[in-house]
């Protein structure tokens, strides 16, 4: 039987693992820099938890099974909820504000395109307990400080921000049904990611009254803050959305990154739970989808049984992420297996004993040391040991019976005689 892998999943071989590492080691590099601590949770949960307030669209692309005991639960296609689960648990416990991180591996069932998969990493940094949109502005401050810290520049990509919460007001305003929204934003949503034709049959399927249609095609084509107050009117819901947006520019202007950012209406976010300012990062140069996307979500953590606490974060995922890299060679150089520090080659067989027992104590001594299963020929050997990036070769010969080691230095090729009790006495020192 050929078995193959399963459609959208990847294979990690050693050169795919560099990268990956790469960029897992990143994301939690510039997540403690910017002060969150990790947490990580269960790769399943019940599937209840997704149904019910990420949004019908999330809720389509979940891996669903039952368990042997009849529960029915979903690989996680997300780990927004599973904060708010955790944070809910122990909120009383917990020194405020909550900022933490993680880096999990999610699953979604949707269809495998150029940079969207069924199995992923997805980093996510979420601030709790802050209700100024300063936390917002750390969280763009933070995947921002990422990005540049991975090789990219404000010439690479940008920041789009808008917010739900003028949205809301707006859609309001113009009469549309507080439980209409949601069916709104999903629509809204897709306005950049489908031809305008279908995109305004789908807003058609969901607003009847074209009235409203035309008012909402008119908000969704202001392109700057400043345009606003204009459609706004007096409302004053959509007046303190767009005071917080402006709050929020400001914050930005003040951490050096406003140049990075650009208000865009057209940022709706696909799921449902936010409630206030949204984001997506984008690649200024291709039409993929975004790299990074969140915003603030001020009532998941009730909707889940908690106290009603302010919550704003984001998730990046690897996939998109990983292609930009690649294209602008951000990724090079990438060491794919350990290099060694100690090769040690024995000069004939009945010298193979000796030799791996100097391995051991070399590898107990905390130094990376190989050798080669066949051994053989000195000169295959030492092939062999350069092939694995050997700094040095120790080779055991006839001297061995006298305490003595014989180091190469792969780099220069220069040899010393030295007592096995020197070598290690150096090495316990370095
Ligand atoms: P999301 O927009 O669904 O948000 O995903 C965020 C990012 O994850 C996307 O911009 C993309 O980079 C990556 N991503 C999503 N789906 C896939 C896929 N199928 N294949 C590859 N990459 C993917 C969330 O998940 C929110 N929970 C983020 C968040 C955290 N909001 C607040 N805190």
């Amino acid at each position: 039987m050929n078995i193959q892998s399963v459609k959208g999943t990847r294979d990690f071989y050693p050169e795919d693992m560099a990268r990956r590492n790469f960029i897992a080691d990143l994301w939690k590099e510039v997540s403690i820099r910017n002060g969150f601590v990790e947490y990580d949770g269960p790769i399943f949960e019940y599937l209840a938890m997704y149904q019910q307030k990420s949004g019908d669209e999330i809720a389509s692309q979940l891996f669903a099974f039952e368990d042997r005991g009849g529960r029915m639960l979903a690989i996680r296609p997300e780990i927004t909820p599973t904060l708010a689960r955790m944070v809910n648990q122990r909120i009383n416990a917990l020194p405020r504000p909550i900022k933490w991180f993680s880096s999990p591996r999610l699953c979604r069932a949707e269809r495998p395109q150029k940079g969207r998969l069924r199995e992923f990493f997805q980093w996510n940094i979420d601030i709790i307990g802050v209700e100024d949109c300063l936390a917002d502005a750390e969280i763009i401050f933070c995947a921002a400080d990422f990005l540049l810290a991975a090789g990219m520049t404000a010439a690479d990509f940008v920041v789009r921000i808008s917010s739900r919460r003028l949205i809301a007001a707006m859609l309001e305003y113009f009469g549309v049904e507080k439980e209409k929204l949601n069916a709104v934003y999903a629509v809204l949503d897709k306005k950049s990611k489908i031809p305008q034709d279908a995109f305004e049959k789908m807003l058609e399927e969901a607003i009847a009254d074209s009235d409203k249609r035309r008012k909402i095609l008119a908000l969704m084509s202001v392109d700057s803050l400043d345009k606003l107050g204009g459609i706004a009117g007096a409302d004053e819901n959509a007046n303190k959305a767009i005071d917080e947006l402006k709050k929020l520019f400001g914050w930005l202007a003040t951490m050096g990154i406003a140049d990075l950012c650009k208000f865009d209406i057209g940022i709706v976010r696909g799921l449902a739970y936010y409630t206030g300012i949204v984001f997506e990062i984008y690649d200024k140069a291709g039409d993929m989808r975004a790299i990074c996307g969140g915003g603030r979500y001020d009532n998941l953590l009730a909707d889940f049984g908690g106290q009603k606490i302010t919550a704003t974060g984001c998730g990046m995922g690897d996939c998109v992420l990983g292609i930009i890299l690649e294209e602008k060679g951000l990724l090079k150089n990438l060491a794919v297996a350990n290099s060694i520090d100690y090769f040690v080659a024995f000069a004939e067989e009945s010298l193979q004993n000796d030799a791996l027992k100097l391995i051991a104590k070399l590898r107990r001594a905390g130094a990376k040391a190989d050798f080669s299963y066949k051994g053989g020929a000195l000169g295959k050997q030492m092939k062999q040991a350069s092939a694995v990036n050997a700094s040095k070769c120790v080779i055991i010969g006839q001297e061995y019976q006298t305490g003595q080691l014989v180091v190469k230095n792969m780099t220069d090729g220069s040899q010393q005689n030295v007592a096995e009790k020197d070598f290690f006495d150096g090495l316990r020192q370095q």
